[in-house]
């Protein structure tokens, strides 16, 4: 494959910063409900949801990122500001958190992109709406139900007096209204494709019959779909199924066959076959199975990204999994002949990683798989984007700036001529922001001593904090 995979050890968000936009097909992600400190409470445990507002804090939020939020999404940010009324301060924490991680996810999906979020009841209402301001409403697919368990009740309910809970969800977006997607499953197993198309045409084509011709007696008459054709007739006042042009169509195609003994037959062909339908209530994928079992407590079946990857990727597609955990995404990908990248801030998940390609990670005998390769490059780093021209400070890029701004300090907006100003990195390096133009703004000498390596809406609540004491004391002359 020309494309090399990779894993990254780090945070998703620092990494997701420095990958090229429109670099990848899918996004799979299934993130944490709970901080990485309380790592063992897993979404949807019941650690998670009683001891939730504990664990998020204000300190999971790279506040760094939170200037281009605001200014980009003020409706978005609104709302957010909100769900600590409606929620908690830790919901509102947590929504954060994932609302920068998911913008950059939306930069670097190729615009016929899809990403699936697998999440929830717990906050699942919040991320939708995060998830219409970033991708657009009219970019909501599906929410795809899926159901973990068998449906029995764990025994949970009788004390909590509610339902059992055997489902996640997993919200199905596009980037635009051009995206690839197979709704439908290939019968992949040989004997039951054998079994279904069990009969064998001249030509060694398979295909099965017993189609209806012909409408119940209890349809109703339809005297439109009443004609002779080709010597037959239909038995009942009611019709046909097909239209006579329909019909001499199917005929002609081969799918209407008159047989030796002067039957009439219609015929499905495996050739034509699209699959069956597939709709958004998951029920047939059963929890991951002892064999392919890791250990890592929040490993989600091979089947489910099995089903994911078929649906909205093809081979040689590149597949994102930015809280890869122990990797299934990846493995998926790679059994599948999709290139991938895979992000996890745990250092163990690696580790998992390896050993799955080395065992070859096929783990139900009824797929068949290529061969697994089990090249990938690890990275503690993050990458360099190729995309944006890396440029250190310099006198040029200030005097782009300076026409961009118009003269005007990026905080307290004065005027002033280009030497009083400072070039300032709009996300600091410290926190993982790149050199490049669209990460530069220029500040005024003392604005960026204010700022120092804070977000900028620090410098903002200073300048108004100042200007509020100014206009007291105007009031007060
Ligand atoms: C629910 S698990 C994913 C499980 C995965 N779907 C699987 O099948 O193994 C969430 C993962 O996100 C990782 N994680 C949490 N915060 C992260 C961050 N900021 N960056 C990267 N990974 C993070 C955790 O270490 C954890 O492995
Ligand atoms: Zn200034």
């Amino acid at each position: 494959m020309s494309t090399p995979n990779y894993f990254y050890t780090h945070d998703n968000l620092l990494v997701l910063h420095h990958l090229n936009s429109e670099l990848v097909d899918l996004i799979y992600l299934d993130p944490p409900f709970n901080s990485k400190r309380i790592y063992s409470a897993p979404v949807g445990s019941k650690a998670a949801g009683s001891s939730f507002k504990d664990m998020w804090t204000w300190q999971d939020v790279n506040e760094a990122y939170l200037e281009s939020l605001i200014d980009k999404y003020p409706a978005l940010v609104r709302f957010i500001m909100q769900i600590q009324q409606v929620h908690s301060k830790g919901m509102m924490a947590y929504i954060t958190y994932m609302t920068q991680r998911l913008i950059e996810m939306h930069r670097v999906l190729k615009p016929t992109g899809s990403l699936y979020l697998h999440c929830d009841p717990t906050a699942s209402h919040y991320l939708k709406v995060v998830l219409d301001a970033i991708f657009g409403k009219e970019n909501f697919r599906n929410e795809i139900v899926w159901q973990r368990n068998d449906g029995r009740g764990k025994g949970s309910q009788h004390k909590a007096k509610k339902f059992g809970s055997n489902t996640d969800s997993i919200f199905f977006y596009t980037k635009s209204d051009t995206f690839y997607l197979k709704n439908t499953l290939d019968i992949e197993d040989k004997a039951e494709s054998d079994k279904k198309f069990n009969k064998i045409d001249g030509e060694g084509r398979r295909y099965y019959t017993g189609i209806p011709l012909f409408r119940n007696k209890t349809m109703g008459d339809r005297p439109n779909l009443c004609f002779e054709w080709r010597g037959f007739r239909n038995p009942y006042s009611s019709g046909w199924r097909l239209s006579q042009a329909r019909l001499e169509e199917e005929y002609q195609k081969g799918n209407v066959v008159i047989t030796d003994e002067g039957k009439l037959e219609r015929r499905k062909y495996l050739d034509d076959y699209e699959g069956k339908p597939l709709d958004n209530n998951w029920i047939d994928i059963p929890r991951i199975g002892r064999n392919e079992d890791t250990g890592y407590r929040t490993q989600k079946p091979l089947a489910l990204l099995h089903r994911i990857l078929h649906a909205s990727s093809r081979e040689g597609d590149l597949i994102l999994d930015p809280f890869a955990g122990c990797a299934t995404t990846c493995v998926a990908a790679e059994q599948l002949g999709r290139a991938w990248i895979g992000i996890d801030i745990e250092k163990q998940a690696v580790q998992i990683l390896i050993e799955r390609l080395e065992k070859g990670g096929a783990l139900e005998d009824r797929l068949t798989f290529r061969q697994l390769g089990k090249d990938f490059i690890h990275r503690t780093d993050a990458p360099t984007r190729t995309d944006v021209v890396m440029e250190a400070p310099s006198f040029s890029i200030k005097e782009r700036l300076y026409q961009a701004q118009a003269g005007r300090c990026n905080g307290c907006t004065t005027q002033f001529d280009i030497q009083h100003f400072e070039i300032d990195h709009i996300i600091p390096r410290a926190k993982g922001g790149g050199d490049y133009y669209e990460n530069y703004q220029l500040l005024c000498g003392h604005c960026n001593r204010t700022k120092g390596d804070r977000p900028m809406e620090y410098l903002r609540q200073k300048i108004k904090a100042r200007e509020a004491i100014l206009a007291q004391l105007s009031f007060g002359e």
